[in-house]
């Protein structure tokens, strides 16, 4: 990411702000909708329209993005603890990354349109796919 790139990202997580946990949930309920095939990982979760679940993870996926966001000169550390996790323990496919950060950035589009101009679009994109490769760093 160019310092340009690290500038877009912050500026969009300001301006999201409190409002994080939603776009994380929105994200979920949108990826689980458009590709049927992640809800394989979470046969545990109530999957429904406002699920307590959802909402509560999307929390969840919202803070790491933001602890991302807030050591983004260090990516690999601030998620070390989370790539142990999906690479090693949930063992998820990398394609999935992929889908999630592109559900991510379709929910920025459509909650916060003059946000996401190309330049913001494609910082933000980076991103997500910096994050999805450190995620998916520790497969053995
Ligand atoms: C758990 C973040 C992508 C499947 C988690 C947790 C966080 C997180 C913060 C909770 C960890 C904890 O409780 O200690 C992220 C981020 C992602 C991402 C930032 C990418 C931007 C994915 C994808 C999948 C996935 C693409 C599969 C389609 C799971 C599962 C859990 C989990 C199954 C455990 C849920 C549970 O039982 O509570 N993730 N995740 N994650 N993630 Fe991810």
């Amino acid at each position: 990411l160019s310092a340009a790139d690290k500038t877009n990202v912050k500026n969009v997580f300001a301006k999201i702000g409190g409002q994080a946990d939603e776009y994380g949930a929105d994200a979920l309920e949108r990826m689980f909708t458009t590709y049927p095939q992640t809800k394989t990982y979470f046969p545990h979760f109530d999957l429904a329209k406002g699920s307590a679940q959802v909402k509560g993870h999307g929390r969840k996926v919202a803070g790491a993005l933001i602890e991302a966001v807030n050591h983004i000169d260090d990516l690999a550390g601030a998620l070390s603890k989370l790539s142990d996790l999906h690479a090693q323990k949930l063992r998820v496919d990398p394609v999935n990354f992929k889908l999630l950060g592109q559900c991510f950035l379709v929910v920025v589009a459509t909650r916060n349109p003059s946000l996401l101009t190309p330049d913001v679009h494609a910082s933000l994109d980076k991103f997500l796919c910096a994050v999805g490769t450190v995620l998916t760093a520790k497969y053995r």
